[in-house]
């Protein structure tokens, strides 16, 4: 399959592929997302197959107007009817009861269903062309970093997808929050673009996400499903490490001839060591880099990626997340 490359002026074309039941990829305000007409097997079965994506992690569907939420949602909880006037559009992913009418394979034969409201203006022109609300995963082989470029969509996904929008980099280069609503208190099922503290001003007594969810595996697979699997992992190794290097496993690390790269909102105690350094100067620009910063050490056939750890507060949280999936 040869993927087609679209402009952002060729919106109505990109969808004339969505509603032929075929895979486009398009810029969001988090990550790039590999989109499929939601309300058919056929196109959804197509992004498990580009991805190489296991069929038991749900999706995320993609809407551009709250009336479309009818189609997909059999109930909308208060507090998520809160969370919505409030927070969307955004970075936020609600977790709500399904209807019929989406496929199972979307959800991964849950009774619910994660829905989200981008606050990107080229994601919501293509669904609105499109017509549909649009099942889209982060748009990247299952595994790697997600892709924040269109440059690593295509690295990723060229002959596999029928088409690419070529828009900018997203600007939180980070995936959206995921609430659970079904039940009262909501519970973060994994961090994002939207804080727990920006959550709380909604519901004070939003649940936080929990790192290390209970051992109990039905409870913790049936709520966050992607948690079981492999993620953001560049070939490199990951270290999370403070700004003076204070780890014992990471000194090890370079103290052989390994090539190591570093990112951080400070500068490394031993800059020599390292063969790229990006210092950022705030987390957004820091969580905005992460993925892009990853594949590059991949390019560049790094050994060993230091990325400097970060107070757990806002955006913090969801970094940190991402840095210690990483380095598993
Ligand atoms: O920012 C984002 O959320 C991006 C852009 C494209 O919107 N999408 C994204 O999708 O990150 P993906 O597939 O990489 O992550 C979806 C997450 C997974 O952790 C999945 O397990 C969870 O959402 N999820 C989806 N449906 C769910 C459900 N019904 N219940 C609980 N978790 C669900
Ligand atoms: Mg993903």
């Amino acid at each position: 399959m040869i993927t087609r490359h679209f402009s952002v002026f060729e919106l109505e074309s990109a969808a004339q592929l969505l509603r032929s039941e075929e895979l486009v990829a398009f810029p969001t305000e988090t990550v790039y997302g590999l989109g499929a007409n939601a309300m058919s097997t056929t196109a959804v079965s197509k992004i498990f197959e580009a991805k190489g994506r296991p069929s038991d992690n749900p999706l995320i569907v993609h809407i551009a107007v709250l009336s479309q939420l009818a189609t997909i949602c059999r109930e909308v909880p208060t507090v998520a009817s809160q969370f919505i006037s409030q927070l969307w559009p955004g970075a936020l992913t609600i977790v709500l009861p399904k209807t019929d009418e989406v496929p199972d394979l979307v959800t991964a034969g849950l009774d619910t269903v994660a829905v989200r409201f981008p606050n990107h203006s080229i994601a919501l022109e293509l669904i609105r062309f499109a017509g549909v609300p649009l099942a889209a995963p982060s748009a990247n082989r299952s595994g790697r970093p997600s892709a924040t470029t269109w440059q690593s969509v295509a690295e990723d996904l060229d002959g596999r997808i029928a088409g690419l929008i070529c828009g900018e980099p997203t600007a939180f280069g980070l995936e959206s929050t995921v609430v659970d609503a079904t039940n009262y208190p909501p519970r973060v099922l994994r961090p994002g673009g939207v804080s727990l503290e920006q959550l709380r001003e909604v519901c004070p007594s939003t649940v936080p996400y929990n790192l290390e969810p209970s051992t109990d595996s039905t409870k913790s697979s049936t709520n966050s499903p992607g948690l079981r699997h492999k993620h953001y992992q560049p070939r490199a190794k990951v270290f999370v490490v403070s700004a003076e290097l204070e780890s014992t496993e990471f000194t090890a690390a370079i103290a052989s001839n390994v090539v190591a790269h570093y990112i951080g909102v400070h500068s490394p105690s031993m800059p020599m060591r390292f063969a790229s350094i990006r210092v950022c100067s705030d987390l957004s620009e820091y969580g905005a880099v992460l993925f892009d910063f990853f594949r590059k050490a991949d390019s560049a056939a790094a050994d060993v990626v230091c990325c400097e750890s970060v107070e757990e507060l806002g955006i913090g949280v969801a970094l940190m997340d991402r840095m210690r999936r990483a380095s598993k």
